[in-house]
């Protein structure tokens, strides 16, 4: 197949910063991005194994950065299907922008649309769609700059986070709260740092796991599932897959080793999850894979804490990126784990395989 693969580089997402920044700042002193800022664009690394693994199997492939002219770039590439992967960095529909500009130009592409990307960037509107359906989801509440914080009743601990971030971008360790003082202080700190609601959340005690599922209507698999082992977070820090989790304390030098995928759990425990993200997966529209977050509360009933439709697919075993894992353990390596996720994208468009593969 001819594929673009539509990126968001870390070098692009730094561009469109300063473009961004200026224009929406004109008289005020710039402020530098806060220390998490960048957490998600796509390193040079990352874009280059997944085109060349995808070339290894085959396919003929070319990079567009989701910027400015990426309607142009693929109007004139005008590929079989789009691999997406690009996260952007400003506001509620920065993941929808690809799948937009195909949806506008009818190119096929990968993963969901943009009405599903953009709920689920917002973790609260997530939740009221997935209480709607009656799915476990911890009991929250959201709060808009300037709005009395009132949170009488609120059980604690808590977890304070941005309402639509991904990659642990402002969950620290001190986002876990635990009396009504310090949640206010911690939700006034992240309005003011994220520019954006900020949502409050009932602590799950329980384990916690993260899922990777692939596939559409009847055929949803679900990979291996993956545990969380926060026995290995330095002492004293609160159990949460925290920024300085994921990006401070394990680091290639001295590696967290934090997963244990398949994650020990019995049948019926098993089952639970399995057919909870099934539902979750249906429910919020998602399509082709996503990784989603499940944690146990005190009673043993699996939550779900969010969904990732543009899961990370950090290519190196060593990065600990949870949807390859799951895929490697079901014994997808990279590049099959990656041509799987187009063949299931091509098979929803009724893509033909012989006119599509690279002969
Ligand atoms: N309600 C909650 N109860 C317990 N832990 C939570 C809760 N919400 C978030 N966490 C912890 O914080 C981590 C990051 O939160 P998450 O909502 O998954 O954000 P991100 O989009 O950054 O992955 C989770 O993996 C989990 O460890
Ligand atoms: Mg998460």
């Amino acid at each position: 197949m001819r594929i673009a693969v539509a990126y968001s580089s870390k070098l692009g997402l730094q561009k469109e910063y300063g473009k961004n920044v200026s224009e929406e700042l004109p008289d005020q002193e710039e402020e530098p991005p806060s220390l998490d800022f960048f957490a998600e664009g796509d390193s040079e690394e990352t874009i280059n194994a997944v085109m060349n693994a995808l070339r290894s199997k085959g396919h003929d492939v070319c990079g567009v950065e989701a910027d400015d002219k990426a309607p142009e770039n693929l109007s004139r590439i005008r590929p079989d299907i789009v691999f997406n992967i690009a996260e952007g960095l400003f506001g509620d529909f920065r993941e929808s922008y690809i799948p937009m500009v195909c949806e506008r130009l009818g190119i096929p592409y990968s993963g969901s649309g943009p009405l599903t990307l953009a709920i689920c960037l917002n973790k609260a509107r997530t939740k009221e769609i997935l209480s709607y359906y009656s799915i476990p989801n911890a009991k929250f509440a959201t709060f808009h700059a300037g709005e009395e914080i009132n949170l009488e009743g609120f059980k604690f601990p808590a977890v304070i986070k941005p309402v639509a971030e991904g990659s642990s971008k402002g969950i620290f360790d001190d986002s876990v709260v635990h009396d009504i003082g310090t949640a206010k202080k911690r939700i006034v700190e992240k309005l003011k740092i994220y520019r954006q609601p900020v949502i409050v959340e009932e602590f799950l005690e329980g384990r916690e796991f993260t899922v990777a599922v692939w596939g559409n209507g009847e055929n949803i698999e679900v990979l291996p599932i993956v545990a969380i082992n926060y026995d290995e977070l330095p002492e004293g820090a609160h159990k949460i897959y925290s920024y300085e989790a994921k990006w401070v304390w394990d680091t290639p030098e001295k590696p967290l080793d934090i997963f244990q995928c398949p994650a020990k759990l019995s049948s019926k425990e098993k089952k639970l999850i399995d057919s909870l993200v099934k539902r979750t997966f249906t429910v919020l529209g998602v399509r082709d894979l996503c990784r989603i977050d499940v944690r146990f509360d005190s009673n043993g009933v699996p939550n779900i804490l969010e969904l990732n439709p543009l899961p990370g697919i950090l290519p190196d075993p060593e990065d600990n990126s949870c949807f390859p894992k799951a895929a490697r353990t079901a014994g997808y390596p990279y590049a099959d784990m990656l041509d799987n996720v187009v063949k299931i994208a091509a098979a929803r468009y009724g893509l033909k395989k012989g006119c599509a593969v690279k002969q």
